[in-house]
């Protein structure tokens, strides 16, 4: 079907003028479409929603409809109060005329239309210490908004996302393949990562330990919160929204913190060949916490600040495990032009979980101050 027929099953005021690609997303095809009328113009973005990845198009749209409606609440009732220093956003689902929340097309895809955050944009990377600042601010902010809701409206969008024990056992599993044998009796290179994981199995699940123990609770997270998920206002340069909601659910938020970090304070990117560039930016995470602290300080328990540094260890290692899994298992999930990509997308993972354990004294020190 063609695109501008399919949005013109949604209910959106004025006439098309032009619909394109859009942003830097990779899950998800995004487009942007402009509509206008004799006094003004409307811009939405249309998603298609990526069903290799998201197998229940259905749960994430339902999730979708309680998350922006308890948010959207907590916003209004706060934006009355007038007490914030901005006005802080989230898109908004646009219905279809049939009043659905999406629309499938004849090939069963799911494409849904949200308004677009106008005069904002989101980074690829950290643009220095007061984007970093921003982007703590914004995440906290956005776990203050979804930290009263009721996790039981939610269903789970990515069984078995973020446990490190299941990325663990997978890991052990394939260690046992004759393919994993092969390719590390072949490297030194790989063999010094399968030790380094073997000294670290404590750390894979010490914040499964921490919930079993009942010291830390889970509560909703975003579970995508990088950088490029961060929109920043173009006017003010104050962040004002978390975006790409399709895995917001239950669930620990130092995962989405140590995940923030682990990309933001990480300025040469995944790919990087030079291991001697690798170094967690211990400037940009102060800037972070920061601006995280401020939104969300509020809230967090004793139990939860205690393991704060931990995750910020834990995410790159869970990341790593499954960079390394994946290339002893010959590379079927994360995409790659070249044999040795994941292999060196974990020493690059590892390299920043080093980083950080170099750097705990004065990390944990930040995190006390604030
Ligand atoms: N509501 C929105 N307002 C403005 N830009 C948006 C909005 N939703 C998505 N985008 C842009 O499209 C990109 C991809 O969308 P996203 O929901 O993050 O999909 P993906 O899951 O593919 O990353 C974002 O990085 C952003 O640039
Ligand atoms: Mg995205």
């Amino acid at each position: 079907m063609e695109l501008s027929i399919l949005i013109n099953r949604f209910n959106i005021k004025g006439r098309l003028v032009s619909l394109q690609p859009f942003g830097n997303g990779n899950i998800n095809d995004t487009f942007l479409a402009i509509y206008r009328n004799t006094f003004t113009e409307t811009q939405v973005i249309l998603q298609r929603v990526n069903q290799k990845v998201f197998p229940r198009p259905e749960v994430i749209m339902a999730n979708m409809h309680e998350i922006t409606k308890h948010c959207h609440e907590k916003l209004e009732a706060d934006a009355a109060k007038g007490s914030d220093d901005r006005v802080w956003q989230m898109p908004r689902i646009i219905k279809a005329k049939d009043s659905t929340d999406y629309v499938k097309d004849e090939n069963g895809e799911v494409w849904r239309v949200i308004t677009r955050i106008m005069s904002a944009h989101a980074f690829d990377i950290a643009q220095g210490p007061e984007h970093a600042m921003e982007c703590g601010a914004t995440l906290g902010h956005f776990h203050y908004l979804i930290s009263d809701m009721d996790p039981s409206t939610i269903q789970d969008p990515l069984p078995g996302f973020h446990i490190t024990s299941g990325y663990l056992a997978n890991y052990d599993r394939t260690l046992e393949t004759d393919g994993a044998r092969e390719l590390l009796g072949a490297s030194m290179e790989a063999k010094r990562l399968a030790k380094f994981i073997e000294e670290r199995r404590d750390l894979a699940l010490c914040l499964e330990q921490a919930e079993k123990r009942g010291e830390l609770v889970k509560r909703m997270f975003h579970g995508d919160p990088k950088v490029n998920n961060i929109m920043i206002d173009d006017v003010t340069g104050k962040g004002t929204a978390m975006i790409d909601l399709d895995t917001v659910s239950p669930g620990l938020i130092h995962l989405d913190f140590g995940d923030a970090l682990r990309s933001i304070c990480n300025p040469v990117g995944e790919e990087e060949t030079n291991l001697a560039k690798v170094v967690f930016d211990e400037d940009l995470c102060t800037a972070f916490c920061k601006g995280y602290m401020r939104e969300a300080g509020a809230f967090l328990t004793d139990a939860d600040r205690a393991y704060l540094y931990d995750s910020i260890r834990l995410l790159p290692f869970e990341l790593g495990l499954r960079f390394f899994q994946d290339y002893l298992n010959g590379n079927v999930y994360f995409k790659t032009t070249q044999p040795e990509q994941n292999l060196n997308r974990a020493r690059v993972q590892f390299r920043l979980c080093e980083s950080v354990e170099a750097r705990e004294r004065s990390i944990r020190e930040v995190l006390k101050r604030l």
